[in-house]
């Protein structure tokens, strides 16, 4: 079978498409035949050996994908041969064929396309852990998103609007502001030209936001917790900026603010009943046309290794599906 392969932690230009054997499920896993594999930003990490998870040698990228169970190890029960399935499958997705434990599986919805399904569990679901289970965000609360445009930052948006806040999205172009609008924010931000602290100030009376949604670090954060209201809620969702900030804590004092980790991977592990919970209400929500992945373009394996690069050097709007 064709695969993205990683021999070694290095530049992303090092990844090759290679014939490879077609990997076997062992107790408890699955085999997958890959008819989608949705890009996120820790494949261009893990393939450099940046992410917390490194795998062993060689393996593929690849944390989420769709496609039908093509092989089933011993054990596994509730699915069949053929099923039609999605997966987060950590790695190991931009391949024609992944292997992955039965408990990372969810059916593909009805009505749901194999690109949509893909493109749905890792950011959506990391959003709706961080509004619900971390900051606890009501209706009628104001929400700042950070990279407005992005995979997690457009989901952010989506599900914020599905609880009833009001969205600020902020993102460092027209084009990326005006697809966050097109999946409902409510007031825009450009950050790369606009004063952030001060905006947010302008668009809550300097009441300030309840939650910020940050995944992008670097120079936005401190702006964004300054412009965090009374009681609000910082939620840490990652670095695609690179540089992890350091924040003056006399920032969470003065108006009683709550910095808040998010890890939405070792989370649906250690509560499983919360994350299928999630995964509920995400299948509710699809059905009802609240939420809907945005895919900005599909490329075949051929492409991957360019997509993962454009990801890192910030040009991807929504979603890039591989579609092997
Ligand atoms: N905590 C968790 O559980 C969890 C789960 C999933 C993902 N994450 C993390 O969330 C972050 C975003 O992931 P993603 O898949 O949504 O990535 P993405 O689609 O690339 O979005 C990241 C956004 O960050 C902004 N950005 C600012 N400076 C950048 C730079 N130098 N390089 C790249 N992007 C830059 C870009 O928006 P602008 O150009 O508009 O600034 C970009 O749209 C990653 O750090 C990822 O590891 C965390």
């Amino acid at each position: 079978m064709k695969a993205l392969v990683c021999h070694a932690f290095g530049p992303i230009e090092n990844l090759r498409v290679e014939d490879i054997p077609v990997p076997e499920p062992g107790p408890g896993q699955v085999r997958v035949r890959v008819r989608a594999a949705a890009l996120n930003f820790p494949d261009a990490l893990i393939v450099q050996g940046l992410y917390q998870v490194k795998p062993a040698f060689p393996f593929s990228p690849g944390a989420e994908l769709s496609g039908e169970i093509s092989a089933l190890g011993e054990g596994v029960k509730g699915y069949a041969v053929g099923d039609r399935v999605i997966a987060a499958s950590g790695h190991g997705g931009f391949a024609e064929e992944c292997v992955v434990d039965a408990s990372r599986l969810m059916p593909l919805l009805p009505g749901m396309s194999f690109e949509q399904g893909a493109a749905l569990v890792l950011t959506f679901a990391t959003s709706l852990h961080a509004l619900k289970d971390c900051a606890r965000l009501k209706p009628g609360e104001t929400v700042l998103v950070l990279g407005a445009a992005g995979g997690v930052g457009l989901s952010a948006v989506e599900i914020a609007k599905a609880m009833g806040a009001r969205v600020i999205a902020a993102a460092s172009s027209p084009d990326k502001l005006a697809l966050a609008k097109q999946v409902g924010a409510d007031e825009l931000i450009d950050y790369s030209k606009e004063d952030l602290k001060k905006r947010v100030d302008e668009l809550t009376d300097k009441k300030g936001v309840e939650v910020v949604y940050d995944p992008v670090g670097g120079p936005y954060s401190e702006p964004a917790l300054r412009a965090t209201a009374w009681r609000g809620r910082f939620l840490v969702i990652g670095f695609a900026a690179g540089e992890i900030p350091k924040l003056p804590l006399n920032l969470a004092l003065l108006k009683e603010r709550s910095i808040i980790g998010v890890y939405w991977g070792d989370s649906t592990r250690r509560h499983p009943a919360e994350h299928l919970a999630n995964l509920h209400d995400l299948a509710a929500w699809f059905a009802q046309g609240k939420i809907k992945p945005v895919i900005s373009e599909t490329v075949g394996l051929d492409g991957a290794a360019d997509a993962i690069k454009r990801i890192a050097n910030r040009q991807v709007k929504g979603k890039v599906v591989i579609v092997p």
